[in-house]
């Protein structure tokens, strides 16, 4: 057992990384400019209206991106999508766009990765400050399941992970 002061950073990143996760692509398109960030603080917010909220890291390069974007994408991660998570974490932008990863376009032009288990777009209805990141609610304007029959990609305590099977 591990314990230790509540102000302990690093305890809190293990902790939480004990909340395993899926794995998403975020992307904004500001004026052309398109990046993608791999996020894993993405929850559902509200069912009516639809709202989503991620939050991106005050220090992100992307993050000046986020402050002007109308919109947000959303694409969920298969398991057979590792690499993508790999080069969407990467520091700042990649050479070519999205870093040649195929995409299609969504609302408010952003990029939604193929491939993916499943994508949302979203309008930015609210950025709150939440410590050194921003908060950033997005209503969902369109969204789609792309395979059904996929598998997602999972983040659990600093590594990736797949399903393996239902309990
Ligand atoms: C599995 C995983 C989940 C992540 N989740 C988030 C997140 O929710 N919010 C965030 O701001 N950064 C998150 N990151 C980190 C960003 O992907 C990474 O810091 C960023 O892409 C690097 O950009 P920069 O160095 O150009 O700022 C995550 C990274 C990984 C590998």
């Amino acid at each position: 057992m591990t314990e230790g002061a509540a102000k302990d950073p690093r305890l809190f990143r293990d902790v939480l990384g004990r909340f395993a996760t899926g794995v998403t692509v975020l992307t904004v398109n500001v004026d052309g400019e398109l990046r993608g960030m791999t996020a894993n603080a993405v929850s559902s917010l509200s069912l009516q209206p639809m709202l989503m909220l991620v939050c991106i890291d005050r220090n992100a390069s992307a993050h000046p991106l986020w402050e002007r974007a109308e919109g947000f994408g959303v694409s969920i991660l298969d398991a057979s999508q590792r690499h993508l998570s790999e080069l969407f974490a990467r520091h700042g932008p990649p050479d070519e766009p999205m870093g040649g990863a195929p995409y299609r376009t969504g609302p408010f032009g952003v990029p939604l990765l193929e491939g993916a288990l499943g994508h949302a777009s979203c309008r930015i209805v609210s950025r709150l400050p939440g410590g050194d990141h921003t908060i950033v609610v997005g209503e969902v304007e369109e969204m789609g399941i792309d395979r059904p029959d996929g598998s997602p990609l999972i983040f659990f305590s600093g590594a990736y992970y797949q399903l393996d099977g239902r309990l």
